[in-house]
């Protein structure tokens, strides 16, 4: 079939949702729902996508703004039947319009491209078994297995509530056979709806053939109406997001323990403990180890570099065989280069860093240019905020700042220098050489330790 329409359904409310974000709109791995199913939908280069959108207003086509993409408002809701209907003037008769619900996420294109290629003139509807098929349509088929009709779970029987072969949502319909089918489906049923499954029924009274197509895995049709199946989508996208990280050769300590809500692509012999997540888009380096419970966003981390455990980090370009944490937080803007030990509970912000330096332990470094060879001390800060400016702090190569210095911004320290413990340096320093303040040490002998005093009362 060459000429495909898509019609994406995803008007409806969501009441299930508890929630006033539009369904389609809650985030599956980090995106919006609708934005699986259109990636999906792109996937087929069919002639055109269209989104029936409703509840909500504008928020669908103003959290889309796609040129691809034909909205169509449905105005009131009152089914996935009425809501086919509002697409039909934009449809190209020619060819087979195929159905996509909005909230059914993790329909794959292989088994979509399985049902057009298989359509000519009939009605092709995808179907799975599922164990729970608790507010699906069932599927209902005649002795010789031939489907008879859709039934909503709210009009079945109690008898029709045990099968457990149910309707996706996902159909391929012969579109100059659409307009007449729509016209036909009427809304005598329990929620006073035009149920788009009535077509079944319709075609079988034209002679129109009806097929199933069954889709792989039973996830491929979980269709989210609640947060617990919108969790439930989560954990089935993680998993098989997982599975084939493994199968490109990553290894993860434990495929049920990761997460990644956006784009992450990794070089060979990547290894990454439990409990990390990945957001939008991040890139690992050759043989990056990443340790337990780190987060990172947005990051590129260089080959054969380790980021230790409980790490944070979000817009990061970080260099080839660098150590970064345990317990490190790097915020965005930073730019890392090689071979740079960024150790626990040091905070680095907009900061560049050259090859080879170190800040190993309790340091905040914002707005910084450090050059190769430095050594930062533990306890070091920057003092980059005046309270109204954020200002610059320049370290040069090879300079070493002991414990517990105050830099001053803006402030430049030149190379070769070294700084000594517990120096607040608060102007540009030459190079070589040492800067300290002056400051004096007393001993005071005979002094005495203050003693509580005693209050009436206390115990
Ligand atoms: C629907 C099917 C059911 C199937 C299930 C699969 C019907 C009548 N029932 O039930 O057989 O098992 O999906 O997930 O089709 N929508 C509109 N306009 C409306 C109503 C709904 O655009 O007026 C959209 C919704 O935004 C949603 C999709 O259509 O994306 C499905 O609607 P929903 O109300 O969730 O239908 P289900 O009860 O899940
Ligand atoms: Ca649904």
């Amino acid at each position: 079939m060459s000429r495909v329409n898509i019609v994406v359904l995803a008007a409806g409310q969501g009441k299930r949702m508890q929630s006033p974000l539009p369904k389609v709109l809650h985030p599956l791995a980090g995106r919006p729902l609708i934005g699986h199913v259109l990636e999906t939908a792109r996937a087929l280069a069919p002639q055109r996508i269209c989104v029936v959108y409703g509840h909500g207003g504008n928020a669908l086509p103003e959290a889309l703004r796609e040129s691809d993409l034909v909205f169509v408002r449905q105005e009131p809701q009152l089914g996935t039947g009425h809501a086919l209907a509002q697409a039909l003037p934009l449809l190209d008769a020619a060819g087979a319009t195929l159905v996509l619900y909005g909230d059914v996420p993790l329909i794959e294109p292989g088994t979509l491209r399985q049902m057009i290629d298989g359509a000519r003139d009939e009605l092709v509807i995808l179907t799975t078994e599922v164990d729970d098929p608790d507010g699906y349509g069932r599927v209902l088929r005649d002795r010789q297995g031939r489907i008879r009709a859709i039934v909503e779970e709210k009009d079945a029987t109690a008898a029709q509530r045990r099968l457990r072969e149910i309707n996706t949502g996902i159909m391929v319909l012969p579109t100059r056979r659409l307009k007449g089918w729509l016209a036909r489906i009427r809304n005598r049923n329990a929620q006073g709806e035009y149920y788009l499954t009535d077509v079944v029924a319709l075609a079988l009274r034209d002679r129109v053939r009806v097929a199933t197509v069954t889709a792989h895995g039973p996830w491929e049709a979980l269709g989210v109406n609640s947060k617990l199946q919108l969790a439930q989508a989560e954990r089935a996208w993680q998993q098989r997001h997982a599975q084939r990280l493994l199968d490109q050769g990553v290894m993860l300590a434990d495929p049920m323990r990761l997460d990644v809500r956006g784009e992450l692509a990794c070089g060979a012999d990547v290894t990454i403990d439990v409990n990390c997540v990945f957001e939008g888009r991040v890139r690992l380096g050759d043989g990056v180890v990443i340790g337990a419970n780190c987060v990172l966003r947005d990051a590129e981390i260089g080959a054969g570099t380790r980021v230790e455990p409980f790490t944070l980090m979000e817009d990061a370009k970080v260099g080839e065989r660098c150590r970064i944490g345990p317990y490190a937080r790097l915020r965005p803007g930073n730019r890392i280069g090689e071979e740079v030990h960024i150790g626990n509970f040091v905070e680095v912000k907009a900061s560049e860093i050259g090859a080879r330096s170190k800040a190993n332990h309790l340091a905040y470094i914002g707005d910084t240019t450090i050059g190769r060879d430095v050594n930062v001390g533990a306890g070091t800060i920057t003092c980059n905020y005046d309270g109204a400016n954020k200002h610059r702090t320049v370290i040069e190569d090879d300079v070493h700042i002991g414990s517990d210095v105050q830099l001053v911004a803006p402030v430049t320290v030149a190379r070769g220098a070294t700084i000594g413990a517990g120096t607040t340096v608060w102007k540009d320093t030459p190079p070589g050489g040492l800067v300290i303040n002056a400051k004096t040490q007393e001993h005071r002998a005979g002094w005495k330790r203050p003693i509580k005093k005693k209050v009436t009362g206390d115990p």
